[in-house]
């Protein structure tokens, strides 16, 4: 069924809070601001920015994008108590437009497993939950966590309840990844045709990916189920196999406008850059095959793939790359490229930097890099802001200088100077590559007892020029964290991302998982 005329589909992003709960993509405050400000770029409708009170770090980091982002509404999610919402309405007091997004379970196996509560318990507690935070704002999202596991009946009365205590959205969750497109969208269309007060309420779609279903769950519930705000993340980053990925709902309504004759406010050119720095900052890589924004998305390897689009390019090509924001490797400033050039292309990329004398420390790194490496890229300049501002937030441990031999036959050396702590160490190590030799000789000092998960290495551009950018994951106690570190030099990449991820596991920032 095609919508008869044209409206608004909301895109609400979710990956600072969804996203981030995936094992391995927390991120730091400095880090969510520096996607915010992007997803800000993006023009996404809604930027849910955290879980206020999940820990001190998600507060703070939703209190700061409340008070930086302008031109998209600001959420934060709580759970449907009093504690929660409060405190979601404190981070998002700065907020020029703000949203509480409140959920609790609401099938049977949840409520009576999880919750340990009965449905008339649960019932009541959403109706509280929506009252209460009615008192911050007008603009409150109500979930019922598991909503397609649960009864039609009961979640008829809860929803009619919220909606009549003043939620404006209603967004139904495929929690687990359960749905099946034509059922989640039809269960939809049932509730809306079913509850009394349904149109007072926008409807929302927020699928899992459990069974590589979430972008057609949700498009099904647009178009069965009448959903104009869709919940999604970059990459699809989120919970276990992930979220709804924005770039293939975005473009799929934008390419097939014929089918679904919805508008979205996104700026497609966007989501290429949106994806990388999701991408760079939480070390999830993006698989080269992946819609829209792996690597592979626009190259035609076939011969006769290529004859077509040479002929005429929408013989293979339903999408432009360039209205998605692909560039082609382009060399963009070089050697001799002054400070205005350099200062100019940062802002043309979006990258927001807060100071002169930030700038200049950036400048002086672009000149660094641009002795070593003729041709500099726009990726290389991300990695280098980025690789800026990740060692200027967390100082506890700092790379210096490296050296390292190599040979065949021998068994590799590594010397590492970093500090820690402002004070300068050097340690020695040995390994079976000059990788392992760095990580032991920096483990030989900090004795950190961390497991190493991942260790990956990527070329940010093309040529053996290209800088290499590494993620290292690291797990301790439970936590799971991420260093990215890129350089020419893939082993002093190595030893940045590695002392980077020492950092997070430094920083030791207890947090909540909202579904637990
Ligand atoms: O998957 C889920 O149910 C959620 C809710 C908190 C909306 O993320
Ligand atoms: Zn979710």
């Amino acid at each position: 069924m095609a919508a008869t005329s044209s409206d608004k589909l909301i895109i609400f992003d979710t990956t600072l809070r969804d996203g981030e709960q995936s094992p391995g993509a927390s991120m730091t405050k400095e880090e969510k601001i520096r996607i915010a400000r992007q997803l800000e770029r993006l023009r996404v409708d809604v930027i849910e920015a955290g879980f206020a009170a999940s820990s001190p770090g998600d507060f703070e980091a939703i209190k700061a994008i409340a008070g930086i982002i302008k031109d998209s509404t600001v959420c934060s999610l709580s759970r449907a108590n009093d504690r929660d919402i409060a405190r979601a309405a404190e981070a998002l007091a700065p907020a020029a437009r703000k949203r509480i997004h409140t959920f609790i379970a609401t099938s049977p196996l949840h409520m009576e497993k999880k919750l340990r509560m009965t449905p008339e318990q649960v019932l009541e507690q959403a109706k509280q939950a929506v009252r209460f935070a009615r008192q911050f704002t007008d603009d409150i999202e109500f979930s019922p966590e598991d909503g397609s596991r649960s009864d039609m009946d009961f979640l008829c009365r809860v929803l009619e309840t919220v909606i009549a205590e003043g939620a404006t959205t209603i967004n139904f969750a495929d929690t687990v990844g359960y749905g099946v497109p034509e059922l989640y969208g039809n269960m939809l269309k049932t509730l809306r045709e079913r509850i009394p007060n349904s149109d007072k309420a926008v409807w929302s779609v927020h699928c899992h990916n459990d069974l590589g279903l979430a972008v057609a769950n949700s498009l099904a519930g647009v178009m069965i189920g009448g959903a104009r705000q869709v919940e999604c993340t970059i990459n699809g980053l989120g919970e276990r196999a992930g979220n709804t990925a924005l770039e293939e709902v975005v473009m799929a309504v934008r390419t097939r406008r014929d089918h679904f004759n919805l508008d979205v406010g996104i700026d497609t050119t966007q989501i290429v850059p949106t994806s990388k720095l999701v991408s760079q900052i939480t070390g999830f890589a993006v698989q080269p095959n992946k819609s829209v924004v792996g690597a592979n998305a626009f190259a035609h390897a076939s011969g006769i793939h290529q004859d077509g689009v040479l002929k005429a390019r929408d013989t293979y090509e339903i999408m432009r790359a360039e209205d998605v924001g692909w560039s082609a490797n382009k060399i963009v400033l070089g050697k001799l490229s002054g400070r205005n050039a350099f200062k100019q292309r940062l802002q043309e990329l979006g990258i927001h930097v807060d100071s002169e004398a930030e700038i200049n420390a950036a400048f002086a790194r672009f000149k660094d890099l641009a002795d070593r490496k003729s041709e500099i890229f726009d990726e290389d300049i991300m990695a280098l802001v980025a690789d800026q501002q990740q060692s200027h937030e967390q100082e506890h441990f700092r790379f210096v200088s490296l050296a390292q031999h190599s040979e065949t036959g021998e068994r590799p050396v590594s010397k590492v100077v970093f500090s820690i702590d402002g004070k300068e160490a050097v340690s020695e190590g040995q390994g079976n590559g000059p990788v392992d030799a760095t990580v032991n000789a920096i483990e030989a000092k900090v004795a950190s007892g961390a497991e190493l998960l991942l260790f990956s290495v990527n070329a940010i551009t093309t040529g053996t020029q290209s800088q290499g950018e590494v993620t290292m994951r690291l797990s301790k106690a439970g936590r799971i964290v991420n260093g990215v570190g890129a350089d020419p030099d893939i082993v002093v990449a190595s030893a940045k991302a590695y002392l980077s991820a020492l950092n997070k596991l430094h920083s030791k920032v207890e947090k909540l998982n909202p579904q637990l």
